[in-house]
């Protein structure tokens, strides 16, 4: 099988690589330097064969390990198995230190890269040999029992260093996952304050703009007949009037959305007296239960939820009174805004001006609180009904 894969630079490979191929020729010397060593005949030729097996294992390992290969298991079983029989066998010839590194290469590498299960088989498999060869060969338990031990000893730290490396991967994992979540929460919460923010343009506008187009209306309709100049006149100074207070009440949203708006009672007067004045159609509010401060999103709603109920009274039932309640419960707000339903038009086209955006917007505004938005009806009254836990 041929493998390939791509390369993957490791930090300080050069070194790495350099260490690696130092050390081999480390343990090829040392192997070398004792009895019987390096030879053409006997037990310097099994000594010649193990090593050329186990460098080709060790130079297998030490390229494959820096590529990001799909056979990894392969490309570390072929050469771990080639170090750990290898040197096995060299421990039964000549109990050395350097078979023990040889083997001990392979072991580790296994213990590291390789499942658990199939790392345990090589070593066992090592020790196998090992014994195997010590039974056949030179029978020196002794030298056996350390080289098995100090073997064993290299595969559990190999085991401790794949845990490391796992824990390592894992921290990385869940550090993305965090950062993966942190930047969704960002995301939603900006999605969040661009809603609000439309919420409020929408609201600030139908209700400003709406009421400014029902002077011009009336004004143009008066100058057209060429009637009523003064009265005509007075609705342009109202238009103008409008605007100017759409203004402080764009001023006002942002004071609510920076947490600094005047009590609620006061805000809802307020508005109550300008339906008086715009519409010229009476406006009550009645507030019932102990008033006390409110969150600062539920008094926004409460009072959005009037505006548009006022706002909508003018533009689809001109003419009609309008009735605003407000009870304060112990837990929860409740706001009602009634109008009879109109039966006649003023010729306006009011009506017509909307995108239907405005009561969508408020239900919105309830939910997100958990709260409840019910308009529609009956036989003779159009009623909002606003629910709000508080
Ligand atoms: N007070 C009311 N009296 C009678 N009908 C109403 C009243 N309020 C709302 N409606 C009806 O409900 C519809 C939806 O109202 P909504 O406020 O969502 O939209 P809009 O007022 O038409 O437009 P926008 O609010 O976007 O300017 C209106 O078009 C109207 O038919
Ligand atoms: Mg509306």
């Amino acid at each position: 099988m041929i493998v390939t894969g791509q390369w993957v630079p490791r930090r300080w490979w050069p070194v790495r690589l350099g260490a690696n191929l130092a050390g081999l020729g480390g343990i090829v010397y040392g192997i070398n330097a004792r009895t019987p060593g390096l030879g053409l005949h006997g037990q310097a030729l099994a000594v010649l064969i193990c090593v050329v097996v186990a460098c080709l294992g060790w130079l297998v390992r030490t390229v494959t390990v820096y590529l990001d290969n799909q056979h990894r298991t392969l490309t570390t079983t072929a050469p771990s198995g080639a170090l750990v029989t290898a040197g096995g066998l060299l421990m039964s010839i000549a109990p050395m230190p350097p078979a023990l590194a040889l083997a001990g290469v392979g072991a580790f590498t296994a213990a590291v890269e390789l499942t658990p299960a199939l790392a345990t088989t090589l070593t066992a498999a090592g020790v196998l040999v090992a014994a195997v060869g010590t039974a056949t060969i030179n029978h020196q338990w002794v030298a056996f029992a350390g080289y098995s031990g100090g073997f064993v000893a290299i595969t559990l730290a190999g085991f401790n260093r794949r845990q490391y490396k796992q824990r390592l991967v894992q921290a990385e994992q869940l550090l993305t996952q965090t950062r993966i979540a942190a930047d969704a929460d960002t995301r939603a919460a900006a999605l969040d304050e661009r809603t609000r923010i439309a919420r409020d343009i929408h609201d600030v506008l139908a209700h400003s703009l709406g009421a400014v187009a029902v002077q011009l209306d009336a004004a143009d309709a008066l100058l057209e007949a060429d009637t009523d100049t003064p009265r005509a006149r007075h609705h342009v100074q109202r238009a103008r009037h409008l605007a100017v207070d759409g203004l402080t009440e764009t001023r006002r949203a942002i004071g609510a959305l920076r947490n600094d708006a005047p009590p609620l009672g006061d805000q809802l007067s307020a508005l109550v007296a300008d339906h008086y004045n715009d519409a010229a159609t009476p406006a009550t509010l009645t507030i019932f239960g102990e008033p006390r401060p409110l969150p600062v999103n539920a008094a926004l709603t409460i009072y959005r939820t009037a505006q548009e109920g006022l706002s909508n009274a003018r533009k689809h039932a001109p003419g009609q009174p309008v009735t605003l309640h407000v009870h304060y419960h112990h837990d929860n707000v409740a706001v009602t805004i009634i109008n009879p339903t109109s039966t006649t038009t003023d010729g306006s086209t009011l009506g017509a001006t909307g995108g239907s955006y405005g009561l969508p917007g408020l239900a919105e505004r309830a939910t997100l609180l958990g709260g409840t938005l019910i308009a529609g009806q009956d036989a003779t009254n159009w009623s909002l009904q606003l629910w709000l836990p508080t």
